[in-house]
């Protein structure tokens, strides 16, 4: 299947999209945890995405295009993806479709998780992530690691992302409704959105979600 994940910051994208890749046995591709493994290296991508991440702003095209095609070239994607934070806006759903197109293959669905605004604030208030890999999520009162501040996947150290300041937060979601909400309408268009409430217990969500893509766990 290749599906696309769509909703706000915080709607549970990453914590979803980890137990659905791995239900439906596809990779879990994340540009926002590509973009933090490139800083966590120092790499120039990693230094140029910061600047754009830190301020709540998308990093620009050219340079997320490219990185999102080059991992969905990866052997592991061949049959399919469950593609995190990718599109983000319309041109970049218009370069997916090329991408696509130029293969014979096309999208199954667009899963778009929808969330009211102050439980996303809350959300994101919480969230933790694991230092060795930024797809270990956790959240102070809603799934708590085990120990304090220890990853329970690697043992590795939590943190708060550097970009779930209030004001970064605030931008974040601002460039969801100007930019990214628009690829919702693009979607629908070809039939291929289907909405659920991500509100619930994390397990509850995840059989709504293969509910509605039509797979049973
Ligand atoms: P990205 O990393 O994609 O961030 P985001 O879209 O803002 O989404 P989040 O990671 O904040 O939230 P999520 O929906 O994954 O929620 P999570 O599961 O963690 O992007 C970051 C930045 O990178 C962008 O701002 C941009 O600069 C750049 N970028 C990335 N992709 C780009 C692109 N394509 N083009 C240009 N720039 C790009 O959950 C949140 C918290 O809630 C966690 O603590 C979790 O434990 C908790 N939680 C989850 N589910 C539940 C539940 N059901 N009940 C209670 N708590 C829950
Ligand atoms: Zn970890």
């Amino acid at each position: 299947m290749r599906i696309v994940l769509v909703g706000p910051p915080g709607a549970g994208k990453g914590t979803q999209a980890v137990r659905l890749a791995e239900k439906l046995r596809i990779p879990h591709i994340s540009t926002g945890d590509l973009f933090r493994a490139n800083i966590s290296r120092q790499t120039e991508l990693g230094k140029l995405a910061k600047s754009y991440m830190d301020a709540g702003n998308l990093v620009p095209d050219e340079v997320t295009i490219g990185m999102a095609k080059d991992r969905m070239e990866q052997p592991d994607a061949e049959g399919g993806f469950l593609l995190d934070g990718f599109p983000r806006n319309v041109s970049q759903a218009e370069a997916l479709d090329r991408l696509l197109q130029e293969e014979s293959m096309q999208l199954d669905a667009v899963l778009d998780l929808e969330v009211p605004e102050d439980e996303v604030v809350k959300r994101i208030a919480g969230r933790r992530i694991c230092r060795n890999d930024s797809s270990h999520v956790f959240h102070v009162t809603y799934s708590p690691p085990k120990q304090e501040g220890v990853c329970d996947v690697c043992g590795g150290e939590l943190y708060q992302r550097d970009d779930d300041s209030e004001d970064t937060v605030r931008k974040r979601l601002e460039v969801y409704h100007s930019q990214t909400e628009p690829i919702i309408d693009y979607y629908k268009a070809q039939g291929l959105v289907v909405t659920i409430s991500s509100l619930g217990p994390v397990e509850e969500i995840t059989q709504r979600a293969l509910g509605a893509l039509k797979r049973e766990d």
